[in-house]
């Protein structure tokens, strides 16, 4: 295998992560994984694995040990870094900001430190439309301005999107390009890999399933008199698998060597809003389950609306996202059926 083809992951047995693995070994790249799973399993490689019937070389090493972070880079013959190991719970960034700038900065800044100490030229950052806040223009493109930030986790994002800017412009090695998702959702329809949050979900799809499978009464609808049209809050959900494969789009151009600029952003989203109502109504409908909800306070730091323009990505990336919303509702059922 060439050595442009070969990346590693840092994070790849998360959620994101796991299905990038996925796609990139789909696209004929080389993957190594690293991860300290503090929020994944080790069978998560095991499934990869399954899917694509090849081996995966898995290192268990903390990405903010820079030490042990170094042997990863003595081992492997990678060009390329898709970074996604990072704590994302945003409610709990703030109880404890520390631990999220502890973890998130020093994890991405090692990988930067190395790759110019190695010579490893590209690199994808995981970032979110959560820099974006609440915009004042919907949908946002990548020229909508960055919001000041809600939550340390929403920080970290726009730090790590600084850091990584002015690496690339300082070091004539780093090549960066920052993809902003907007809501993940759904899981692979093998139902081999999907997303396994700990404890009580945070996002919305594992509480709706978690809440059909009768491990949660009911699901807590947070606001319904936003100014929207159903009162309830408007997010761009990105199928989980499309998602993955903005990644590929993003690595084939930096490899291929079609990047513009040192340092790129794109918006990884649908462009289409759906309300969180619209959202339970519809898992209800395709998958044939009910999930009972009811409408609670708002919750602190939501913003009403928020999706994607993503005409630059569809552009320049040759990227679109293509999954119909109904199959990533089955596909995330499917998922939660298969953990009973
Ligand atoms: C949040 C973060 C985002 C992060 C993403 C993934 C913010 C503003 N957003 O997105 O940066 O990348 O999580 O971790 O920090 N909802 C309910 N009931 C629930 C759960 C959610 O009604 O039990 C509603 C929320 O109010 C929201 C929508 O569902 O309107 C989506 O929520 P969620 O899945 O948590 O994602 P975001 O808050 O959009």
């Amino acid at each position: 295998m060439k050595t442009n083809k070969s990346v590693l992951v840092s994070g790849g047995t998360g959620f994101i992560g796991s299905h990038t693995a996925v796609e990139l070994i789909n696209a004929g790249y080389s993957v190594v994984i690293v991860d300290n799973l503090s929020n994944s399993e080790a069978t998560v490689i095991d499934g990869i694995e399954r899917i694509t019937s090849q081996k995966i070389p898995f290192e268990n090493v903390d990405t903010c040990d820079l030490k042990a972070l170094r042997g990863v880079f003595e081992r492997h013959d990678f060009d390329s870094v898709i970074h996604f190991a990072a704590f994302k719970a945003v409610g709990e960034s703030v109880s404890e900001p520390l631990k999220y700038y502890q973890n998130n900065l020093v994890s991405f800044m090692n990988i930067l430190e190395l790759m110019k100490e190695f010579g490893r030229h590209n690199v994808v950052f995981s970032s979110s439309a959560t820099v974006y806040g609440d915009a004042d223009e919907l949908p946002v493109t990548e020229q909508s301005p960055r919001k000041p930030a809600t939550s340390p986790y929403g920080n970290t994002k726009q730090m790590c999107e600084d850091i990584l800017r002015d690496c690339c412009a300082a070091y004539p090695v780093t090549h960066g390009i920052a993809l902003r998702y907007f809501n993940p959702i759904g899981a692979h329809p093998t139902a081999i890999i999907g997303e396994l949050p700990r404890g009580v979900p945070n996002n919305l799809v594992p509480f709706i399933t978690q809440t059909a499978a009768g491990i949660r009464k009911e699901l807590s609808i947070f606001g319904n008199d936003y100014d929207t049209p159903d009162g309830t809050c408007l997010r761009d959900y990105i199928d989980i698998v499309d998602l993955a494969r903005a990644h590929v789009a993003a690595l084939d151009r930096m490899t291929d060597g079609k990047m513009q600029q040192k340092y790129e952003i794109f918006n990884v989203g649908t462009g289409r809003p759906v309300s969180v109502l619209e959202l339970v109504k519809r898992f209800e409908r395709v998958n044939g389950v009910p999930v009972p909800h009811r409408f609670t306070a708002r919750r602190e730091g939501d913003v009403p609306s928020v999706y994607a323009d993503p005409t630059l990505a569809n552009e320049v990336l040759g990227w679109k996202a293509t999954r119909d919303l109904d199959d990533t509702l089955r596909a995330a059922w499917k998922w939660q059926q298969s953990l009973a």
